[in-house]
């Protein structure tokens, strides 16, 4: 799987203990596609439980999930992304919040000043958010489910910040597609852990060319009617502007980016 993924395979320690644990995290897949079986709400609350056991900054606890059951409300979810349809059709959608809120809540409730009003805070709150998503995303998929996070969203932040009723200093990080597998999906090779594993410090040599060969090696692994190269797509979708207004957005929350 290691080499499947990255190209390069990797002895495997023999007496590794959870090694199913650790199969199940290289098998990851985003999945886009879903059966009708519906979710057990137990499930869904033990995966809760098992998001929000994520490591948080200063222990704040600073991300919040919102299950967002309403049909109207999913129907309106899935207006705002019609080109992403797994939206209208997973049967469960989530979306990850950071809360940058209840800490100063807490402040107030003890009558101290909230001396760290700057960037830091909306990244930890940031980060938090998704660091639990990604937590939700493990257990979801060790108990069979899949799912697929959505960032776009975050092009319609006041519609979101309106159908979820977002109070200051709460913002989207992204919504989740949760649902079981239609299939088993396809697994999406990454560049290889030279480039993005470094030992003591940050090393970029030989960057291009180890680009120019993941681009070989994914390309190679795609159906010949539908082959691209990486860094290609990936330059190009950054050439056209994204989410510009974001920046304003959390400013209007209330976080100060300073
Ligand atoms: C923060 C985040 C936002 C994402 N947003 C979207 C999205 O809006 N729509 C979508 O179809 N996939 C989205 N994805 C899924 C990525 O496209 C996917 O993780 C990536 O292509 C790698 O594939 P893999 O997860 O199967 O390894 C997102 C993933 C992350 C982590």
């Amino acid at each position: 799987m290691i080499e499947e993924r990255f190209g390069q395979g990797l002895p495997f320690p023999e007496d590794c203990p959870g090694t199913d644990t650790l199969q199940g995290l290289l098998s990851h897949r985003t999945q886009r596609a879903y059966s009708k079986k519906p979710l057990d709400e137990e499930l869904l609350q033990v995966l809760f439980a098992c998001a929000l056991s994520s490591p948080t900054k200063s222990d704040l606890q600073q991300a919040d999930i919102i299950h967002v059951r309403n049909p109207e409300k999913r129907r309106a979810f899935a207006e705002l992304i019609p080109g992403m349809p797994w939206v209208k059709e997973a049967p469960v959608f989530l979306v990850f919040c950071g809360n940058g809120r209840r800490i100063r809540q807490v402040s107030e409730l003890h009558g101290t000043l909230f001396a760290n009003d700057h960037l830091d805070a909306f990244f930890n709150a940031a980060v938090d958010a998704a660091m639990v998503m990604a937590t939700f995303i493990n257990a979801a998929e060790a108990a069979g489910l899949g799912c697929c996070p959505i960032s776009a969203v975050r092009n319609h932040c006041s519609a979101v910040n309106r159908l979820l009723q977002l109070p200051d200093l709460v913002f989207p990080v992204a919504g989740l597609c949760v649902g079981y597998p239609e299939k088993e999906g396809h697994l999406s090779l990454r560049l290889p852990l030279d480039v993005t594993v470094h030992t003591d410090t940050f090393d970029e040599a030989g960057l291009e060319d180890q680009i120019k060969s993941y681009d070989q090696r994914r390309a190679s692994a795609m159906p010949e009617s539908n082959r691209y190269l990486w860094s290609e797509a990936k330059a190009r979708q950054y050439a056209m502007p994204q989410r510009t207004d974001f920046g304003d957005y959390v400013r209007g929350k209330g976080f100060k980016l300073t």
